[in-house]
């Protein structure tokens, strides 16, 4: 059975993980930035490369250690090499080439989108191509055909915010701190959403694109007008936003045909108002929905291991000057979208 060293670190969690090919997760550990950047109300990259600097390789050790493995041992290592804080994938990165070299195994360079991509499938065995993947993270919001390993077809994309940056903007308006997706949760559970009327960006249009600008700006107003209670603004802007992403899969879900399930991966797909609705929308179509367990879906050096393997056992690696790229789109031929801007 092939192990794989996964390594992740393009954001602000540093993460190692162990995982063989019939999806045991020897070992995993992530250590979270949190503290670091939470004065700042939001991620800094100097320290966050500086932090992935200083944990990365204790990280590799503990993982090593708690699998009863030497470095020997493992097949292949794979790590995160774009899309990113390019000074974390290349701390990442760099790591993975000098292991690879000192233990003259495969280098494996991962795109992270591609590890969101492929990470339900590391936890349901079931799950065959092709299937309409909803990829909803920080700095992602994208409808996305995942035909096969390493192809994806980008039906669709954001022309502004990414859907957790919306929540953590909508956290940050609303004084809850870094990061703010679990806390707009928390908080949209005791509000009211229909006390505030909010905006539904693109809903309706042909196109299943994305907009969130619209709505952040419409709860920003109505956190100045000093008429709403918080919790109401932050279940209106949830509900208007999980309104947006239901009206925009569906359209996706016309423009596809067979597709045998619905899934979502990404940070946001850790949000359970956002996964019940879209279950309830994948039913309505006879579609299976399958979407990871929490600890998946939020950034892991495990789905970075698994979409090593996926590659391994279709007999890709990549050489050690694989450079780390800080813009890597799944779907090189898709389309630019008006106003996709860094996001597409
Ligand atoms: O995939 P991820 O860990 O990192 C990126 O690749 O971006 O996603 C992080 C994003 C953040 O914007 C965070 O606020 C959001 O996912 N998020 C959530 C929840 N948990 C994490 N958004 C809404 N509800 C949640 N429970
Ligand atoms: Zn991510």
């Amino acid at each position: 059975m092939e192990t794989v060293l996964g390594i992740e670190s393009s954001c602000d969690e540093t993460a190692a993980a162990l995982v063989t090919g019939d999806r045991t997760i020897l070992a995993q550990r992530i250590a979270s930035q949190d503290d670091a950047h939470r004065p700042y109300g939001g991620i800094v990259p100097e320290i966050a490369a500086r932090a992935h600097a200083e944990r990365l390789a204790p990280l590799i050790e503990e993982v090593l250690a708690e699998a009863d493995m030497a470095l020997g041992d493992v097949d292949a290592i794979a790590a995160t090499a774009g899309p990113g804080l390019i000074g974390g994938v290349m701390v990442g990165l760099v790591t993975a080439k000098a292991l690879a070299m000192a233990s003259d195994k495969p280098l494996i360079a991962i795109n992270h989108l591609e590890g969101h991509a492929l990470s339900p499938r590391l936890a349901d065995p079931t799950l065959d191509f092709p299937y309409l993947l909803l990829l909803v993270s920080g700095g992602h919001c994208q409808l996305l055909l995942v035909e096969q390993v390493g192809r994806y077809r980008r039906l669709a994309t954001t022309i502004d915010d990414a859907l957790g940056e919306a929540f953590d903007k909508t956290a940050k308006m609303l004084g809850l701190g870094y990061p703010g997706g679990p806390a707009v949760e928390r908080l949209a559970a005791t509000g009211d959403a229909d006390a505030v009327t909010l905006p539904r960006p693109l809903m309706g249009s042909a196109e299943p694109h994305f907009s969130f600008a619209g709505l952040k700006s419409a709860v920003l107003r109505a956190k100045q007008s000093g008429r709403h209670r918080d919790a109401d603004i932050a279940a209106a802007f949830q509900q208007a936003a999980i309104d947006c992403v239901i009206d925009r899969t569906k359209r996706a879900i016309d423009v596809v045909d067979d597709v045998s399930a619905l899934v979502v991966a990404g940070g946001v797909a850790a949000n359970a108002s956002v996964r019940s609705a879209l279950e309830e929308l994948a039913g309505a179509h006879g579609l299976r929905f399958v979407a990871p367990p929490l600890s998946l879906c939020t950034d892991n050096a495990a789905m970075i291991a698994w979409a090593g393997l996926e590659r391994l056992a279709t007999g890709q690696n990549d050489p050690l000057d694989f450079a780390a790229r800080p813009r890597w789109p799944l779907d090189p031929d898709a389309e630019p979208v008006r106003g996709a801007g860094v996001k597409a």
